[in-house]
């Protein structure tokens, strides 16, 4: 099957999908991005996506590409070309095409528009829950506005080939002050003796992941108890139950922080009952009939 992209207002085929070399992402990684997850077809949690990339794009001073109504025809568009059923659907937006100078360009630049979408893994990722995954730590060596979602993920990138290095699936970045902030691509949690769910205040020091907001959701409805504070990787390795979140993963069970096996080195109850039910009160985007145009 021949796979689709979105580039710029045209459907390409996607193996000559580009964006031209003095593309401002490219050049500075000036812009941002959003991935989201699909569900039988369907994104999951599009508004808060969408929030999401808007908030990010402020923080850019750009403005977003085209109405939401349109940006979200176009991901469900890419969805429904590519025949993805569960996967994730992922969009880049960037300052534009102009030449290489370091303050903005004209405002008649316009900005860069890429969507992309690819099927779950799903046998590798059912596995890697039902194993748990393991996570190593490392420096947090990134800027302080980690909050926005950028296109520059050079430390992230070097983080995950690290863990790749020493044999885990995650690396959890520490703050200076001995914090875990979040990992290389999700948010960090852990489970306490009494069964709290502790995950780090959504300040600049994290990315606000959709997903931790579903599991913020999913806690209220089950009685379970959020504590929204910093831990250190020692109190992670005594923790009762450990997980990671993100759209990719979302709810994973962490069975190893660095050389510490977490309880009995198998997921525990309270991670994989959220697993269970994590998608029970996402939105879940209405199935609509999108118009193909060719
Ligand atoms: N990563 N923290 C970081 C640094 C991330 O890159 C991500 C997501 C998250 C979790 O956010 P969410 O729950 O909204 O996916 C936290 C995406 C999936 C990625 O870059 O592939």
């Amino acid at each position: 099957m021949s796979k689709w992209a979105y580039v710029n207002g045209r459907y390409l085929p996607h193996r000559s999908a580009a964006v031209h070399v003095e593309d401002r992402g490219y050049q500075f990684a000036d812009g941002v991005y959003e991935v989201c997850e699909v569900l039988g077809g369907r994104l999951v949690d599009e508004t808060r996506h969408l929030d999401r990339l808007k908030r990010s794009l402020d923080e850019l001073r750009m403005a977003m590409p085209m109405s939401r109504a349109a940006l979200g025809f176009v991901l469900r568009e890419v969805v429904r070309r590519n025949r993805i059923g569960d996967g994730l659907v992922y969009v880049q937006v960037t300052r534009g095409v102009a030449p290489r100078d370091h303050v903005f360009p004209p405002d008649t630049v316009r900005p860069t528009v890429v969507v992309t979408a690819r099927p779950a893994e799903r046998g590798k990722t059912i596995e890697r829950a039902e194993q748990g995954i393991a996570v190593i730590t490392v420096p947090d060596n990134r800027w302080d506005r980690v909050d926005i979602k950028s296109v520059s993920l050079l430390p992230n990138v070097l983080a995950r080939q690290a863990a790749k290095e020493a044999g885990a699936q995650e690396a959890w970045f520490v703050d200076g002050e001995g914090f875990v902030t979040e990992g290389a691509a999700t948010n960090a949690w852990i489970v306490t003796a009494d069964g709290a769910l502790v995950t780090r205040s959504a300040d600049h020091g994290i990315l606000r992941g959709i997903t931790r907001a579903g599991v913020f959701d999913l806690a209220a409805r089950q009685g379970l108890r959020i504590e929204e504070r910093r831990f250190t990787p020692e109190e992670a390795k005594t923790a009762r139950e450990v997980f990671v979140t993100s759209a990719t993963n979302l709810v994973m069970p962490v069975v190893r922080v660095d050389d510490a096996v977490i309880g009995n080195g198998v997921p525990g109850s309270v991670v994989t009952g959220l697993r269970r039910c994590f998608h029970d009160h996402v939105e879940i985007a209405a199935l609509r009939r999108s118009r193909s145009a060719t």
